[in-house]
């Protein structure tokens, strides 16, 4: 695959995620290593998305440590607990904050961002292994539909 099939731009978000993932999933089946298959998936979603910042916090002794990214440079180490990310790992589950400016202890890596959504994925005991952290440079610009499909996602990897 050297380009992807997007949705027009125009259609809903979740004709949009329908067209991308299998191609995202495309991708994967070539490619056994997970920092490859985090860097293409973090940029078919930024691009496939246009979404402002999309990346991978890892989990390592402790805290977490970026990833594979696309988007303006970010914070590399996230404490267990602190900001989205560090909640969304301290408590394994999907966080969406639809304002930032409103979540407590939020880190503002980009002072653009404006909502955000933090999916974990968890090995089979439910300890976090990695997060997807995905931002916007909108207010409210994440819902249910966008935790269905980033989760369907994680499912991929
Ligand atoms: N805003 C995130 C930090 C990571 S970045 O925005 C790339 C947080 O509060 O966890």
């Amino acid at each position: 695959m050297e380009t992807l099939n997007l949705a027009p731009a125009t259609a809903d978000k979740a004709t949009r995620y329908q067209t991308l993932l299998p191609q995202i999933a495309a991708l994967m089946a070539g490619e056994p290593d997970l920092i490859a298959r985090m860097a293409n998936t973090a940029a078919a979603l930024k691009y496939g998305m246009d979404f402002f910042w999309v990346g991978f916090y890892l989990v390592k002794d402790g805290e977490l440590v970026l990833g594979p990214f696309q988007g303006p440079i970010a914070c590399t180490r996230i404490a267990h607990g602190r900001g989205v990310c560090g909640t969304a790992y301290a408590e394994a589950r999907t966080v969406l904050v639809p304002d930032v400016n409103a979540f407590p202890g939020h880190i503002a890596c980009s002072a653009e961002s404006q909502s955000e959504i933090v999916v974990p994925k968890c090995d089979p005991k439910g300890d976090v292994l990695w997060i997807l952290d995905v931002d916007s440079q909108h207010l409210n610009a994440f819902d249910d539909t966008d935790a269905h499909y980033l989760q369907t996602l994680m499912t991929f990897f």
